[in-house]
């Protein structure tokens, strides 16, 4: 056996290590430092809740369609599913008549487009995306629900931060050591390394349109000080 082979990183270590730098642009985007910095009024947080409803109704929309698929399907678990978290969170920011006002930022729109293309013709990209949105609240989401809670005063874990709670699952880290050994098992469905590749790219890009959504609400919420 090639040694080489045996001890190149395992999938799930990849895709974090190559997306190491985005997330880092993407948590320190001044949006982001500002909302978790309690600086912001809560007409923020609700628009930034509302353009998460746009991507996740792409994510989510899906899943029926890729439930069967050999490489995106054991990645949709109906524990992880947050469109109707999101409903009751955007009903409580915004009162019953939420879905008028709603509108998608054209980053936001762009986002959820290219969830969809991916989800449409590429199952590889739409896991890409899976990985970006839902490990990514499983994780540094339960921070931004803390602030969330402290700055505004949402009730613990309540109306307004429930997209951030997981009801259907109890032991997050177990949850995301779960989810990373399905990364790792795309090996035996994804065989090609140049594919593997263009996932992690995926990945990388979703970041970035993650990064363009929090600039474009960054423009709408800029700070006077
Ligand atoms: C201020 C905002 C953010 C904070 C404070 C934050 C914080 C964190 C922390 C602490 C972890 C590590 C958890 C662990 O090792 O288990 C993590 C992981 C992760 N975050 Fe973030 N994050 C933020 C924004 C984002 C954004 C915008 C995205 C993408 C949409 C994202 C996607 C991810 C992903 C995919 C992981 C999992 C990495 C892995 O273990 O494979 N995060 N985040």
């Amino acid at each position: 056996m090639d040694s080489a082979i045996t001890q190149r990183p395992s999938f799930s270590t990849l895709i974090r290590t190559a997306s190491h730098e985005q997330h880092t642009e993407a948590e320190s985007s001044s949006f982001m430092s500002d909302l978790l910095g309690g600086l912001l009024d809560v007409s923020a947080y609700a628009r930034y809740t509302e353009q998460l409803w746009f991507v996740y109704r792409a994510l989510e929309d899906a899943a029926q369609t890729l439930r069967e698929d050999p490489v995106a399907g054991p990645f949709i678990q109906p524990e992880l599913a947050r469109v109707a978290e999101l409903e009751r969170d955007l009903a409580h920011l915004r009162g019953p008549d939420w879905r008028a006002g709603l509108s998608a930022l054209p980053a936001t729109a762009a986002y959820a487009a290219r969830v969809e293309e991916c989800a449409r013709t590429w199952p590889g990209g739409y896991v890409a995306h899976h990985y970006t949105r839902y490990l990514g609240d499983l994780s540094g989401g339960q921070i931004i629900r803390g602030k969330a809670e402290q700055t505004w005063g949402f009730a613990r874990k309540g109306d307004g931060v429930r997209f951030y709670v997981f009801e259907g699952i109890s032991n997050p880290a177990a949850f995301k050591r779960g989810y990373r050994e399905l990364l790792d098992g795309l090996d035996a469905v994804v065989p090609d390394e140049l594919e593997k590749q263009r996932i992690v790219d995926e990945c990388k890009f979703a970041f970035v349109l993650n990064t363009a959504v929090f600039r474009e609400l960054g423009g709408e919420f800029p700070l006077s000080a």
